[in-house]
């Protein structure tokens, strides 16, 4: 794995539990039946075993749980490995803005403490899965580039800003094969419904109102996440150390506007949008220019109203899978952060 073109045989994937790290797994061992996945997660409220529970007695996966900021569980994950992508992350904006410290820990030295150990077995390639969100609010016509600086806004956006430094750094420094992507909102299964499309999803088939926040004119570029997937094993092979590439399918849409969808598809009315109270900070726009990913001939291959309506789908068909998710400490969360909002009407 060094740009032959050949996948890597033996992958360590971090965060693997989680809604795209799941994804990414299944969507490894479907396209190359000769891959071997070590998963390193550290199981926290986002971390769910159902999602991969398909892949038990699959001798090519292997599950440990660990903190990726747990050097000496990481230096045992890393052998044998020729390849590291790195899903693990606290990641919902929200929850950084109750406070960030479980955030910096991992995304910025969890990071670190990966990057070491990659660099100490010697590891084939390294990617780093950053986002959109690291350029911060992106004004009306223009479209983030990698070349651009950084300006992240959230405690969220800064923690990965500040992982994507490190790996700068070990590429920089020690020539660690380092690849950073920065890609867009995704959708698709398994998402947690803390997050605007699953919980829009699971609101609406409660009955319940779907809480928009503001004006709900935001915008974000949706990417399906098994698009997302293909991008990173294409850039497992093809992509250049030391590099940045954006992944996005220029499907920009108000969130007020994702929400009517969401809402259409489940033939649910209308005036179950609720304009809430904004996110302080909220970032109006993210657009991402991914020309650079596409000149090696990655093009999505879903639309955006095709995502959507596979992900509502997913939902209504997993019904167990959801409420499970929601009857759990989500429901402390969800009092906390919509409570004041919906007037306390929330059923968690
Ligand atoms: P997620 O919250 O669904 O899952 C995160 C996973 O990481 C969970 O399984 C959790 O248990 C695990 N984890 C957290 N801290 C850990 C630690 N210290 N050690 C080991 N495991 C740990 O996240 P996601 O939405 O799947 O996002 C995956 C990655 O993609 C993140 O790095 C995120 O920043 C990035 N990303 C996400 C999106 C999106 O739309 N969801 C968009 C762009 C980039
Ligand atoms: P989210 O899924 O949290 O992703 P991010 O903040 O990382 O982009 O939110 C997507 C958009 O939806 C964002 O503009 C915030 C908005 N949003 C709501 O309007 N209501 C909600 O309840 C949530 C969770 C998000």
């Amino acid at each position: 794995m060094n740009g032959s073109g050949l996948p890597p045989r033996r992958l360590l994937v971090t965060g693997g539990c989680g809604f795209i790290g799941s994804n990414f797994i299944h969507f490894l061992l479907r396209e190359h039946p000769d891959v071997a996945v070590v998963n390193l997660d550290k199981l926290t409220y986002a971390g769910n075993p159902d999602n991969l529970r398909d892949l038990e007695g699959d001798s090519r996966y292997r599950f440990i749980r660990g903190d990726i900021a747990d050097a000496d569980v990481v230096e045992q994950a890393m052998v044998g490995v020729d390849a590291v992508v790195n899903f693990a992350a606290e990641t919902h904006v929200d929850r950084s803005l109750f406070g960030a410290d479980d955030f910096i820990r991992t995304d910025v030295h969890g990071t670190y403490v990966l990057l070491r150990a990659a660099q100490v077995a010697g590891a084939g390639r390294f990617i780093q899965v950053s986002t959109d969100e690291v350029y911060g609010d992106v004004p009306p016509g223009k479209r983030s580039r990698e070349s651009d600086p950084l300006h992240p806004r959230s405690p969220y956006a800064a923690s990965k800003a500040g992982g994507e430094m490190q790996c700068i750094a070990f590429w920089e420094t020690y020539r660690l094969p380092v690849i950073i992507t920065r890609a867009s909102n995704n959708v698709g299964p398994r998402q947690h419904p803390e997050k605007a499309v699953p919980l829009f999803v699971t609101n609406a088939l409660r009955g319940e109102p779907l809480p928009v926040y503001g004006d709900g004119r935001q915008r974000r570029d949706w990417l399906y996440v098994e698009d997302h997937c293909r991008a990173l094993d294409l850039l497992l092979r093809r992509g250049e150390p030391g590099e940045v590439y954006n992944i996005g399918a220029d499907n920009e849409r108000e969130n007020v506007e994702v929400a009517a969808l969401v809402l259409r598809e489940l033939e649910k009315p209308l005036g179950l949008i609720r304009h809430v109270e904004d996110r302080p900070g909220h970032d109006r726009r993210y657009a991402l220019d991914s020309s650079k990913l596409r000149a090696l001939s990655w093009a999505p291959r879903h639309g955006f109203e095709e995502a959507l309506r596979a992900t509502v789908r997913w939902y209504v068909e997993n019904e167990w899978w959801w409420r499970r998710v929601r009857e759990g400490d989500f429901a402390r969360f969800y009092a906390a952060q919509y409570g004041h909002r919906l007037g306390g009407a929330t059923g968690g």
